[in-house]
């Protein structure tokens, strides 16, 4: 019984590290996308939960949940730009951000852009 409980401590902590590490890799990637959406203006046009220019993130992170081409379709998007999902307001390119970076903020903006504050 000892025994047992002995090793239900470790496998407690162990499952808890896990949960630790993930949950700030997570948030790691959530501060780096909030801040690069600030770097590039996306925040002049799209706040997180009311349309300016753009839709809310939290509407587009809405509309495109069950889509699994969403990743694919928005990082094409941002990076080229153009019209038609939301209005004729189109959205302008941004040839500039490397693949990686125009993840990271697909990936944020479709877990509803969560803050890092
Ligand atoms: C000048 C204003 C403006 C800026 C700056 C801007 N957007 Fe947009 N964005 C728009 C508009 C307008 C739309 C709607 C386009 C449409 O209807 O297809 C849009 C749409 C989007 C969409 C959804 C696309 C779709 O087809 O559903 C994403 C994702 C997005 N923007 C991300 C970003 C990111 C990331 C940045 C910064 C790198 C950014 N936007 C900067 C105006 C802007």
């Amino acid at each position: 019984m000892n025994f047992l409980a002995q090793h239900l401590k470790y496998i407690f902590l162990a499952t808890a590290l896990l949960l630790c590490s993930l949950n700030s890799r997570a948030s790691t990637d959530d501060a780096k996308a909030s801040a690069l959406a600030k770097q590039n203006a996306c925040l002049g046009c799209h706040a997180v939960d009311k349309k300016i220019v753009g839709p809310s993130l939290q509407a587009i992170a809405k509309k495109y949940t069950n889509d699994p081409n969403a990743t694919a379709f928005l990082k094409n998007k941002i990076l080229k730009g153009g019209s038609g999902s939301w209005g004729v307001v189109p959205m302008p390119a941004n040839a500039k951000l490397s693949d990686a970076d125009v993840s990271l903020l697909v990936g944020w903006i479709l877990r509803g852009a969560p803050s890092t504050n």
